[in-house]
């Protein structure tokens, strides 16, 4: 079999490059061999791995190649977290009816009903922040972050249980995050419970409160009822599977694990890279200003959110720096042809997001930050994929975006952010847990405050 070109180096010296600075594995590897390009990492046989970015590529790889290729268990290191019944842990027909019964409670009306909540929510924080003050932006936005995640997928009220969930999911959150904790999830051997002080046993232990918290709380919706709710707990108890069964406790509670895990850091993250480009591109932070004072006091959540320049300023920020920077890898099941190439049985094909972003040819001048990009002709879902593609592509896309443009909009039109003198003019990004962010010194302070509020309907 020949396969495309690609590093002679040892598999060990490659698999340690592409985990020190993935960003720039990718970048030296696609100048020196173009694309597609082979990699030998470690792992089981060590299979070739081959990286794509052209968009017919990715096209067959997400359609019709689709059956010839299975999805590996790259998602099984987050099993102790979200638990078998998981979206992201099934495979075939039973994960495409959890996606059927999870799509309607994260798109459409009832989501849309929710932007009210998302803005008051980034009020709130906006409140606390006090002029002069230095914000870390990466941590305001994922207490935002995390309030939506409470109110609008759990459905919960303000109050004790809701204050007790938000304390330790946020410890939760923090801990996956530490190089100790992280080890522990991709070395099943060192998930011991030694005791309450043991790294693993704390995880179990916070872990139990959170599911005890949970399971209290589906308990109390199914005695009181879930009338009128368009939180996507309710809608999922409400939900029934091909068979007419409704979720089980466990269903729910893995469900609602998952939708935080892949939810929470993913946004945060897509705000933070927006707000480091605004005060990198000054220019650009003004024409998004005026396209927002455009809109007067009394603009509702979703005209706010159909703004063009808006949109187009978060879809650029998620085009440069994709929060994930490849697509789940596929197996080839049988020999296939693709880019003039053979694959045999055993071959891992990669979608590489950052690359499929990073082409000359679908974004001239590909480095640089321009949201006009994105203003005029759409582009296609192979060209632009900071979602993926597939048959596991995003299900949280149309929160995340909505989210993202109003709690953008919302601090745009209270608030004035100016670079922090601390924060080094450019960033490289850095690997937090499973997305890629601007690094924790990124800052801003706080200015004066501007009168807008986004309507309180
Ligand atoms: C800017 C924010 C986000 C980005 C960039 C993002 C990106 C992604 C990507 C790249 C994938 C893998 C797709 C593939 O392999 O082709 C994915 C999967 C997934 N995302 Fe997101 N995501 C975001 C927000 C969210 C939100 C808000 C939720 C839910 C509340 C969510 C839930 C999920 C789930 C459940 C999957 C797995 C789907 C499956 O296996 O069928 N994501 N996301």
């Amino acid at each position: 079999m020949v396969l495309p070109s690609g590093s002679r180096l040892p598999s060990l010296l490659q698999t340690l490059s592409l985990i020190a600075d993935p960003i720039a594995f990718f970048d030296q590897q696609s100048q020196r061999y173009g694309d597609p390009f082979t990699t030998r990492v470690l792992g089981i046989n060590s299979p070739p791995v081959v990286f794509f970015s052209h968009p017919d590529a990715i096209q067959a790889i997400f359609t019709t190649l689709s059956s010839k290729l299975e999805l590996g268990k790259v998602t099984d290191v987050f099993r102790p977290l979200t638990g078998n019944e998981s979206l992201i842990m099934q495979d075939g027909s039973r994960h495409q009816q959890q996606r059927q019964m999870l799509m309607p409670a994260l798109h459409g009306e009832g989501l849309y009903r929710w932007g009210q909540v998302i803005c008051d929510l980034t009020t709130e924080a906006i409140d606390r922040w006090s002029v002069g003050s230095v914000l870390k932006i990466q941590s305001e936005m994922l207490d935002i972050s995390l309030e939506v995640i409470l109110r609008v997928v759990f459905g919960l009220k303000p109050g004790s249980r809701y204050q007790q969930l938000q304390r330790l999911l946020h410890r939760l959150l923090e801990d996956i995050n530490s190089p100790t904790y992280s080890v522990q999830f991709f070395l099943p051997p060192l998930q011991q419970d030694l005791g309450a002080w043991s790294p693993w046993g704390q995880f179990v232990r916070i872990r139990q409160q959170i599911d005890a918290l949970l399971y209290a709380e589906i308990a109390d919706r199914r005695s009181q009822g879930i009338h009128d709710r368009s939180d996507i707990l309710s809608v999922l108890m409400s939900a029934t599977d091909a068979e007419g069964q409704p979720l089980s406790d466990v269903e729910l509670r893995d469900q609602l694990m998952t939708l935080l895990l892949l939810g929470h850091e993913t946004t945060a993250s897509g705000l933070t890279w927006i707000f480091y480009w605004l005060q990198r591109e000054p220019q650009i932070a003004d024409r998004l200003l005026q396209e927002l004072d455009t809109l007067g006091e009394q603009a509702d959540p979703m005209t706010v959110a159909n703004q063009p320049y808006l949109n187009a300023v978060c879809k650029e920020a998620l085009r440069i720096y994709p929060i994930a920077l490849i697509s789940q890898p596929r197996w080839t099941k049988e020999a296939i042809e693709l880019m003039g190439y053979r694959f045999e049985p055993g071959t891992v094909l990669i979608p590489s997001i950052y690359l499929a972003h990073r082409r000359a040819d679908t974004y001239p001048n590909p480095d640089r930050f321009e949201p006009e990009r994105f203003l005029g002709k759409a582009k296609s879902p192979y060209e632009y994929l900071p979602f993926g593609g597939g048959s596991r592509s995003c299900i949280g896309m149309a929160l995340a975006m909505y989210e993202m443009k109003l709690v953008l909009a919302t601090v745009l039109r209270q608030v004035t952010l100016t670079r922090s003198s601390e924060m080094l003019p450019v960033v490289k990004p850095t690997r937090r847990g499973i997305t890629f962010v601007p690094p924790k010194e990124f800052r801003m302070r706080v200015g004066d405050r501007r009168g807008a509020k986004v309507l309180v309907s």
